[in-house]
């Protein structure tokens, strides 16, 4: 599968009664104060136009997700029109030659959900294996594989330890219970949809992030960079591979979890180096940064470090499950980084389907500018530009290198040569 990647908040537009709507409307929590709005108006219907540019590119699959506020707006009421959207959603891609990959939690909750305590109640564990059978009961003639939550180590850190996303807390015990309630409702979940529709392919999607140990022959820097790795990497996949939750000092048995992972998820955007930092208590004594010199995209969050896509795979492959990059790509308006680093990280790619690394599919985020959660407006992750005024799209460079890379299921050295030739003689010498 060749694709790209969306999610219902940051690309549908009036997603009034979720939590992310609720925190945009809070001054301070957004850059430039930006609300999402209309956003890229998919719930408006440009989701066709997209689809068609998407499809006209050679994508044979894009990965998007369903909006739980809209499915199920209060606790006792569930509205058909919003699946049958998404229903009508899912056909259109099918119509385009394009395989769906379902994500049932993308950041955004309900606000019922939330004013009962969102994820620290774990009472939202059913909530959500019923809100999520819903879902795949109305969309299962559409759509096979599945993605129960996406990037909960994100969900978890952003918002309950270093308060950037809702409910904006700074609580390592609450992180606790999030996380614990998340590996739980992706097990149920799991199980759920097996019974409904015993053919799906049901993973999760977690944000790999390298910790490389900033002076990789001192034993306490790799001390504090594997700290960080299993805490923040493993997690989750451990609780649904072996049914072990394991955090910090803390360490659970969770048996029904075991064994609920069909492929792994991989979310990959960047690695930092890690060093051991005695006086920083509060951050785990690890002090963290990307190397000097490093390849930075425009806000300096993301640095072009390809190499840490293969560790990533390599780290993925020893969950014994298929592996699809769910998320990859980078900030850059002007389109001048993202070339190189979709051509540096497809190669990369392309070195561990060489070892025959059970790699289903590629999907980069995003197919258009959209929503970036607290970095607002301010950050651009589309091949496509996105005019939010307008709603115009004005197709970057990028996209058509990767509709090249697409449509030959390669990269090529005319490739490189034409849209990131500074690559060129390391890529493809002699
Ligand atoms: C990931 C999120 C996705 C998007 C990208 C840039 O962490 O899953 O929604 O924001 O980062």
């Amino acid at each position: 599968m060749w694709g790209t990647a969306t999610s219902s908040h940051q690309v549908e537009g009036n997603n009034h009664n979720n939590t992310w709507w609720a925190w945009e409307q809070e001054p301070g929590r957004i850059a430039g104060g930006d609300t999402s709005g209309l956003a890229c108006d998919w719930w408006g219907g440009r989701w066709r136009q997209d689809f068609d540019r998407a499809a006209e590119s050679g994508q044979n699959a894009h990965r998007l997700s369903i909006e739980w506020s809209r499915v199920q707006p209060k606790p006792n009421r569930w509205n058909e029109a919003a699946l049958d959207r998404y229903r009508q959603m899912l056909r259109g891609l099918h119509e385009r030659g394009m395989r769906p990959v379902v994500t049932l939690h993308h950041f955004s909750d309900p606000l019922w959900l939330a004013e009962q305590g969102g994820w620290e109640n774990p009472r939202t564990i059913t909530h959500f294996a019923v809100y999520a059978s819903r879902v795949v009961e109305a969309l299962k003639s559409y759509a096979d594989i599945w993605v129960t939550i996406n990037e909960p180590n994100v969900f978890a850190t952003l918002g309950y330890v270093l308060g950037l996303f809702p409910p904006g807390k700074r609580d390592l015990n609450a992180a606790f219970q999030v996380m614990t309630n998340m590996a739980k409702a992706h097990a149920s979940t799991y199980h759920a949809i097996h019974a409904i529709q015993p053919q799906a392919q049901v993973g999760l999607a977690v944000n790999y992030r390298g910790f490389d140990p900033a002076r990789p022959w001192f034993p306490p820097d790799q001390f504090s960079a594997g700290l960080l790795s299993r805490l923040y990497n493993n997690f989750f996949p451990q609780a649904a591979k072996n049914g072990d939750l394991r955090f910090i000092t803390k360490h659970r048995k969770l048996p029904q979890a075991k064994n609920t992972l069909d492929f792994l998820g991989i979310n990959y955007y960047t690695a930092e180096n890690v060093s051991f930092a005695p006086l920083s208590p509060a951050e785990l004594f690890c002090r963290r940064a990307f190397p000097v010199g490093a390849d930075l995209s425009p806000s300096g969050d993301i640095a072009n470090r390809p190499e840490g896509l293969f560790h990533a795979l390599k780290w993925g492959l020893g969950f014994g499950v298929p592996i699809i990059v769910t998320e990859n790509g980078v900030e850059d308006s002007a389109d001048r980084l993202r070339p190189r680093y979709l051509a540096q990280h497809i190669r990369h790619l392309w070195r561990a389907v060489n070892f025959n690394y059970p790699i289903k599919g590629y999907f980069h985020w995003s197919l258009v500018d959209n929503f970036e959660w607290h970095n607002g407006w301010t950050q651009r992750f589309g091949l496509w530009e996105l005019d939010t005024e307008t709603q115009a799209r004005r197709k970057r460079s990028s996209a058509d290198l990767y509709a090249a890379i697409c449509k030959q299921n390669a990269l090529s050295s005319e490739m490189v040569a034409k849209f990131a030739p500074e690559l060129l003689k390391t890529m493809f010498p002699g």
